[in-house]
Formats: structure tokens, C-alpha cells, sequence
């Protein structure tokens, strides 16, 4: 039996969520794959960190943070060591990184993934803003140290569409990349669709989990920005920032545009789209026009889609339905298994 070590970087929704696959799937992936996955080290920000070469008890670690909101200090895996510490000192083969997204320089997240590289560690992420900000680098990075670097979860969670590239439509040129990928700006242009006011929609969102405390970073476009930003840096090898895409957000939509729209058989969408322009790629997130009844205009709520034109395999589209956590937790355990799978 090999073994695979993880430190895990970030323990909120989307490293329970992970954390909670892999202790169902452990037996089965021992007797199918041959290979043991612990994980033994686990930071966050502020409810302390665990650390135990051998290996830690899992459960333990997400009942200790549901139950009492921080690791416990009788816990004997109880460390105060910081993220940079566990990637330079710690003893793992993944570092997998799931802090909080900082949309404006993708650090401190970067920074670990760095370190954690140049350790000659394979690494995984789930936030999005390594991919958005340095993806080049880091990629180069992972080449020069005959390391995996892997990111499934960044876009559409567990979505496979960076593997679908990968794997399966090798030799295809991307062309055009176009996506409805924010949540947010989804459930507000519905919900002024039926009439209501903004600021009512927006409190109504909050209530619901749909809307942010501070919704700016989505309504202003912000998130689809670095979304669509790392698509099309890994799908058009693009090397481009969020800062360098053409972003108007949904603020100054009203009522009025959305009753124009509908009385042409359209329907107003936050559409995210990346274009080659004399061999450049092009990226933009602005309000736009889309007909009802199209594929990008059935996609509402909390669903998530995107559109891939190729030139030996035409245009794709990939539909994401109504996730959770379930397959945020899914994306980096794919890409887990991945570095398993590739291990040499
Ligand atoms: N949730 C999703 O469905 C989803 C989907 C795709 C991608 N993602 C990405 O996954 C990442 C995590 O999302 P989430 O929903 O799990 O967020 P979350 O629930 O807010 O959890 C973030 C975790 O990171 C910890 N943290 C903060 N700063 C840290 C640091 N410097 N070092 C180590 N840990 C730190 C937090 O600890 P404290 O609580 O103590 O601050 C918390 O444990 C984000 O980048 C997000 O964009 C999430």
C-alpha cells in the first residue's frame, strides 16, 4: 500500500466538504487504487490548525469546527503553525489550498502554492485567484519541478471542464469561450424580472445565501471577471489578469431594460466571453441580450454554464445544475485523485 500525504490550506465549506469525500471513499480507494491518502496538517485563519505526520483523524477535525467553531486545544494534533509554515516545514506530498479568494492579487494563495512548488510538492487549488492572477508562472513553476498542479474547482466547482480539455480534447484549439458563471447577478436579474425593487432583492439574497454581505464584488462583475480570466488562461492560454477584462456589472440595469428585453424574446444575462482578435484573446463580462429559449438563457438560479467553440470539435456547452457543496468537495477530490493517478 502507498501512502499520499495532503496538507490541507483552508478548512471552511469547501475543505469539510472535501475532507468528508475522502473519509467515505478512503476504504475504496485503497482496494481499487493501492494507496492510503491521509491528510496531516489542516490551517484556517483563525480557529487554529492541526498537524500529525502520522496522519489526522478527520473526523474529529470537522466535528471540532461544527460543533465548537475552532480546533480544540486538548486535541493532541493541536498546532498554532501558519499556512507558510505547514507548506515550508510540513510533511506532505499535496499541498491543497482552499483560503478565502482575494479577487484584486490572488495572494496570500499564490504564495502558498509557490512555496509548496518549490519544495517539490504537487498542488491543488480550489481558489481561483492563482489561476486568474499567475497561472503562467505557476504553471512553469510545476513544469520546472516535474511537479502536478491541478484546479478543477476554480470554475463551475467539480465541472469538469479544465480535464475535459486535458483529457479529452487534446490538439483542440479553443477559440471561443462564452459563460454564464456568477450566482449572484443570475438571482438579482430574476428576481427584478418580477417586478421588485433592488435594494429588496438584494436583502431578500442575503437572506437566502444568494447575496454576499458586500454583493459589490459580483454585481460590479468583479467575480465573473476572475472567472472567465481563468478559463481562458488555461483554455486559450491567454496570460491575462482580472483587471485586464472589459467588465461593466448589472448595477444599472432597471426594470425598464429588463421589460424591453422581454418584449423582443430576450433576457438580459451577465455574460462572460473570451474571443481571439488578431491572435489575441479578448476578455469581456458585460450585461448582454440573450434569446429566450437559448441554452445560455434557460441557465437561472444557482446553475452555471459555458460555452466552448473549438476547431476540431466545434462548440461545447457544459451545463452545471444547482450545486453544493457536494461538488465543490468533489472538484479537489478529482483533482486529488489525479496527482494519485499521475504519481511517479
Ligand atoms: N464554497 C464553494 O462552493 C466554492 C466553490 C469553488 C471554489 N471555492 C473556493 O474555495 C476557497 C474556500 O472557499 P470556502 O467556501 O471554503 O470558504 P470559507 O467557508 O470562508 O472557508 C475559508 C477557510 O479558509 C480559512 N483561512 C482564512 N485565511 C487563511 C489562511 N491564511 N490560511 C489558512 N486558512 C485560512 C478560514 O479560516 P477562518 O474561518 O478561521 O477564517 C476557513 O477555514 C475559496 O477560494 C473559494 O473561492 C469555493
Amino acid at each position: 500500500m502507498r501512502t499520499l500525504k495532503l496538507a490541507l490550506l483552508g478548512f471552511g465549506n469547501a475543505g469539510r466538504a472535501f475532507a468528508k469525500i475522502l473519509e467515505d471513499k478512503r476504504p475504496a480507494i485503497r482496494e481499487t487504487m493501492g494507496w492510503d491518502i491521509l491528510v496531516t496538517g489542516i490551517t484556517t485563519g483563525s480557529r487554529g490548525s492541526l498537524y500529525a505526520a502520522e496522519g489526522l483523524d478527520l473526523q474529529k477535525a470537522w466535528s471540532e469546527l461544527e460543533e465548537k467553531g475552532h480546533f480544540e486545544q486538548s486535541n493532541r494534533a493541536y498546532s498554532t503553525m501558519t499556512s507558510l509554515e505547514l507548506v515550508e516545514t510540513g510533511e506532505y506530498d499535496v499541498i491543497v489550498e482552499m483560503t478565502p479568494l482575494n479577487i484584486f492579487t490572488g495572494e496570500p494563495a499564490s504564495e502558498h502554492l509557490r512555496k509548496a512548488m518549490e519544495r517539490k510538492k504537487h498542488a491543488v487549488t480550489a481558489n481561483k485567484g492563482p489561476i486568474a492572477w499567475h497561472y503562467k508562472e505557476l504553471k512553469a513553476l510545476a513544469e520546472k519541478q516535474g511537479v502536478q498542479f491541478y484546479y478543477e474547482t476554480t470554475v463551475m466547482d467539480g465541472t469538469p471542464i479544465f480535464n475535459l480539455k486535458d483529457e479529452t480534447l487534446r490538439f483542440c484549439q479553443v477559440t471561443e469561450v462564452s459563460g454564464i458563471l456568477n450566482t449572484t447577478t443570475n438571482f438579482v436579474l430574476e428576481e427584478l424580472a418580477k417586478g421588485k425593487a433592488y435594494e429588496d432583492v438584494l436583502q431578500e439574497g442575503k437572506k437566502l445565501g444568494f447575496v454576499e454581505a458586500d454583493p459589490s464584488m459580483d454585481i460590479e462583475g468583479w467575480d465573473a471577471a476572475a472567472k472567465v480570466t481563468a478559463l481562458l488562461n488555461v483554455l486559450m492560454e491567454a496570460d491575462i489578469t482580472p483587471d485586464q477584462v472589459e467588465r461593466t456589472g448589472i448595477e444599472h440595469i432597471t426594470i425598464e431594460d429588463i421589460k424591453a428585453a422581454e418584449e423582443n424574446g430576450k433576457v438580459i444575462k451577465l455574460l462572460c466571453q473570451g474571443t481571439l482578435e488578431a491572435g489575441q484573446v479578448k476578455a469581456s463580462v458585460q450585461p448582454t441580450l440573450v434569446e429566450k429559449g437559448s441554452l445560455l438563457a434557460a441557465v437561472e438560479g444557482t446553475s452555471s454554464v459555458v460555452q466552448i467553440t473549438t476547431d476540431l470539435m466545434g462548440k461545447l456547452t457544459i451545463i452545471e445544475h444547482d450545486p453544493d457543496l457536494v461538488q465543490t468537495g468533489y472538484g479537489v477530490f478529482s483533482d486529488v485523485l489525479r496527482v494519485v493517478k499521475n504519481f511517479v
